[in-house]
């Protein structure tokens, strides 16, 4: 089971079956409530608990919540509520963002909700004291997504990239974590501004790399 408060979870999906194209996927995306990410952590708490009710009336063994602002902000509470393995965004983006860095500059981009939560930064810093990071809120990617400019050379969107990522770019980011699994779909867009040496990482992806090893081992664990 797989979900976001919209089509960004896709991001996930994709490369979930790419790795793993023997698993049945449920997808729940709430594009009836996105965004998530300017919403206070108490009603994320209340729509992540739905999602997750919602899936598992589907026969799943395993949840990946393929949302930054829930993985962020609530992980904890509903990992805590459920005995089903539910896997975030949040470390395994982190992980590969330090395998990625040379020159320990990371810069993080995700919602409004994710960015407040410090969630990235925290793990970042467990992982390497030493780290530089920059953290930004990028609101109006959501929307942008939602509705389809996400293409390289749609004027709004490069306007918008370049308000949110002057700073990020001057910063000297060498790995930037696309933090909201909406952002991977201005990939192009993004890499184009911020030029081919910054390393773009998409968390959706990352988390099912990361579900692809853990249903692995669960298997081999039970024989
Ligand atoms: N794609 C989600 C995330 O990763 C949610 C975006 C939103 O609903 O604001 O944060």
């Amino acid at each position: 089971g797989v979900f976001d408060s919209g089509l960004g979870g896709l991001t996930a999906v994709r490369q979930m079956h790419r790795i793993m194209p023997n698993e049945n996927i449920i997808y729940f995306g709430d594009t009836g409530r996105v965004p998530y990410g300017s919403r206070s952590r108490k009603t994320v708490l209340q729509y992540a608990r739905q999602d997750v009710a919602f899936l598992k009336e589907h026969d799943i063994k395993a949840i990946v919540v393929a949302c930054g602002t829930v993985s962020s902000q609530v992980l904890g509470d509903i990992k805590r509520e459920n005995s089903i393995p539910i896997i975030g965004v949040v470390e395994p983006t982190c992980y590969a963002a330090m395998r990625h860095t040379k020159n320990n500059r990371v810069g993080i981009i995700g919602t409004m909700g994710t960015i407040r939560s410090g969630a990235y930064e925290a793990k970042l810093h467990t992982l390497d004291p030493s780290v530089h990071t920059l953290a930004r809120a990028c609101p109006l990617f959501v929307p942008l997504v939602e509705n389809g400019r996400f293409l390289p050379d749609d004027r709004v969107t490069q306007l918008v990239i370049e308000e949110y990522l002057t700073e990020m770019r001057d910063f000297g980011v060498d790995t930037l974590i696309l933090g909201c699994t909406h952002y991977p779909l201005l990939r192009d867009a993004i890499s184009q501004f911020m030029g081919d040496d910054v390393h773009l990482v998409d968390s959706g992806a990352e988390a099912a790399e990361y579900a692809h090893r853990f249903l692995v081992s669960a298997e081999q664990r039970q024989g």
